[in-house]
């Protein structure tokens, strides 16, 4: 038996979207990077656990400012992108992917290149907390397995996808259907290769715009007869969605619906102007929905109505969408969906019309806290991806995804702080530099803390 660690200070984590629990002076214990017990009283727990022989638990005192949560799930973030980061923010969606997207992704056929910015994005997400990130790939089969292969190597869970669109697309940077068909087949058979249990293949086609009718309930089929997660955009930017319309003849949802693309193992980024239909078709088939607030802000897109989907049903999580997202961090996703929660409040008690603001917008409008916000950070991705029965939070039996966070690393508090307004400062004013561990069950794969091994 491996040795049992325990984590000792600050716990915090979530249940739910309003069940936030915390530990001033709780305990996490890990063992085979598992958590074995979680909290209040470790004295108890110990004694209750007579396999435990307490001569060779290794414990880990968490300081006074210091605090341990689960990690991070950032679902849906496009790897290639990170080559562009911070670039092209003043064009809509469409022309930002005619103008800087595409010509980027394209150049992940040269392996030496994709070999280059996959390694950065894995290390520079794992780095800001990200231990379960939704990742789109490109077009490119080779350069794809590049992007596994590193995320298996750094130790992150991971859902990836080699991105499938066959038309809509310009000339360099297109395939054929028998092309998106084939390479997604063979990025599966792949991918199992390398038998990791912390990285999957996801269904991924770009979004309905880029890919044909046959396409997509091709991709469908495979999806179901491999029972696999999926992943696209849906309703993000008003022109794009017009264009589905017209294409499709049906809603946005509806284009997905008829490929049989919508289940429980989907996730669709945006969701910004989704009909009341759509939401509760999205709820039937048990899709979620990733908020990616940074991004609709930057492409123009509009105000995503977090609240509303969630009322209707709808698992929500956060995504940094980079590179329509400027940042990797979910803490910044995280402050970004607060902001917007606030803006949408703003407009709706100013009644402000025709302003582009939240779409019908509710009359009894209740903010999202930073808890309800960490929750989709962690708990409501983990959900979201269908993967909340590994990770999302520290409940017993679930591998140990975890960040030691510490908010005293730049500049020591004041004065002290409670376990809430521990949390609530590192979200408003915290980085990566605070994030001082980070754990994917239970490999240390940043930071000081040794324990685990
Ligand atoms: N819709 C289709 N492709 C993309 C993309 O790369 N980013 C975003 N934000 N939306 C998309
Ligand atoms: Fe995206």
């Amino acid at each position: 038996m491996a040795a049992v660690v325990v984590y000792r200070g600050t716990i915090l984590h979530t249940k739910s979207f309003d069940e936030f629990e915390s530990f001033e002076q709780g305990f996490v214990a890990v063992q085979d990077g598992k958590i074995i017990g979680v909290g209040n009283d470790y004295d108890n727990w110990l004694s209750a656990n007579k396999s435990v022989d307490p001569k060779t638990v290794k414990q880990v005192q968490l300081s006074e400012f210091q605090f341990l949560c689960p990690g991070f799930c950032d679902g849906h973030i496009h790897a290639p992108q990170y080559a562009q980061i911070g670039l092209g923010m003043s064009v809509p969606l469409l022309d930002w992917l005619n103008t800087y997207t595409f010509p980027t992704e394209a150049k992940y056929v040269d392996q030496k290149f994709a070999l280059q910015i996959y390694k950065s994005v894995v290390e520079a997400t794992l780095r800001c907390g990200t231990t379960l990130a939704s990742y789109f790939a490109t077009n490119d089969l080779a350069s794809t397995l590049i992007l596994a292969r590193e995320a298996v190597r750094q130790g992150q869970r991971a859902l990836i996808g080699k991105v499938c669109s066959n038309c809509n697309s310009p000339d360099f940077y297109v395939e054929t259907t028998e092309q998106s068909v084939e390479g997604t087949k063979n990025f599966i058979a792949e991918l199992r290769k390398l038998n990791s249990p912390l990285v999957l293949p996801t269904i991924t086609p770009r979004f309905a715009l880029s890919c044909s009718k046959e396409l997509l309930s091709k991709l469908g089929d495979i999806a179901k007869e491999h029972d696999l997660h999926i992943q696209s955009h849906i309703s993000e930017n008003l022109d794009e969605i017009k264009f589905v319309k017209e294409i499709f003849s049906t809603s946005y949802a509806g284009a997905y619906d008829e490929a049989g693309l919508l289940t429980k193992k989907t996730v669709m980024a945006h969701g910004v102007h989704l009909e009341d239909d759509e939401i509760a078709l999205l709820r039937e088939r048990g899709t979620s929905i990733i908020h990616c607030p940074a991004s609709n802000t930057n492409l123009n897109s509009g105000l995503c109505d977090v609240q509303r989907l969630i009322k209707a049903g709808v698992t929500v999580g956060l995504g940094t969408d980079v590179s329509g997202g400027n940042s990797v961090s979910i803490l910044h996703a995280l402050s970004r969906a607060l902001d917007v929660s606030k803006h949408i409040d703003v407009f709706n008690s100013q009644d402000i019309r025709g302003s582009g603001a939240a779409k019908n917008p509710q009359k009894n409008y209740k903010q999202l806290s930073y808890k309800q916000a960490f929750y989709l950070a962690t708990l409501g991705g983990a959900k979201a991806l269908t993967l909340d029965h590994i990770t999302g939070n520290f409940a017993v039996g679930k591998d140990f995804d975890a960040l030691v966070v510490d908010v005293s690393i730049l500049e020591k508090p004041h004065r002290s702080l409670t376990v809430d307004e521990l949390l609530e400062k590192f979200i408003y004013t915290g980085d990566d530099r605070n994030i001082t561990s980070v754990f994917v069950a239970g490999r240390k794969v940043k930071g000081q803390i040794c324990y685990p091994e």
